[in-house]
């Protein structure tokens, strides 16, 4: 059985406010902190890095579940490991040639690595890297194209989460991209057990119902798997 984890995507937060954002949503109930790194190269987006960690880590003891959409994620294992990163999860797409350095690196930082992969990868990529003698920990399965909060879900990524969990029963898997109260059910239901939402949440009167919602569902359908 694998834990429900609700992750709030701090993109949606206001950043100017980070920490009491941050700490808000920990108050609302949420289990990790979802965090969007982009540097303009690998999606059209510039958002976060190293240093906002770090100031962040100085106000929370949250798990930051680090999402790195950038081409070059080994550069940024150093940095973000010692800004007090939890989890960093880089792409499969960039990652083909040398991800099996990159896990061990992320480990030795103390980090817990996750391979991710874009609507049009196969789900057959991540295989190996759940498999290997040095596997990553978690599979993060986006259901939108990567580079911008409050898009569209997209439900045929379900199949990807079916595969994986019909696979790998302990596995932590993810999803991001368009998740909230309309959508959750059929991400709970394919085996997803981590659930990244940022517009929904931060979206709402009120997040910490939105956040209970998410990991009622989940539980409710591990308990029919
Ligand atoms: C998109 C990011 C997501 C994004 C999700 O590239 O990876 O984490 O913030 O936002 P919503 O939940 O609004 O789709
Ligand atoms: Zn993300």
């Amino acid at each position: 059985m694998v834990n429900p984890k609700i992750a709030p995507s701090m993109l949606s937060s206001d950043f100017a406010n980070l920490a009491s954002e941050a700490e808000r949503m920990i108050r609302c109930g949420a289990d990790w902190l979802h965090m969007d790194i982009m540097v303009s190269h690998f999606v059209p987006n510039l958002t976060i890095g190293a240093p906002v960690i770090e100031s962040l880590r100085k106000h929370t003891n949250a798990y930051l579940d680090c999402h790195l959409m950038v081409t070059n994620p080994l550069d940024y294992v150093e940095p973000l490991g010692k800004a007090g990163a939890s989890g960093f999860t880089f792409h499969v797409e960039v990652a083909k040639d040398n991800w099996s350095k990159l896990v061990r690196q992320i480990k030795s930082r103390g980090m817990t690595p996750g391979v991710s992969l874009k609507p049009g990868t196969p789900i057959e990529e991540v295989f190996p890297l759940v498999e290997g003698e040095n596997p990553v920990e978690l599979v993060l399965v986006m259901t939108v194209e990567p580079g911008f909060g409050g898009q569209k879900f997209m439900p045929e990524m379900m199949d990807k989460v079916r595969a994986l969990r019909k696979k790998y029963p302990s596995l932590n898997i993810e999803v991001d991209g368009g998740l909230g109260p309309s959508t959750i059910d059929m991400a709970a239901s394919a085996g997803a057990n981590c659930i990244v939402a940022g517009s929904s949440v931060f979206g709402a009167p009120d997040p910490g119902h939105v956040i209970s919602l998410m990991r009622k569902s989940v539980e409710d359908a591990q308990k029919v798997s």
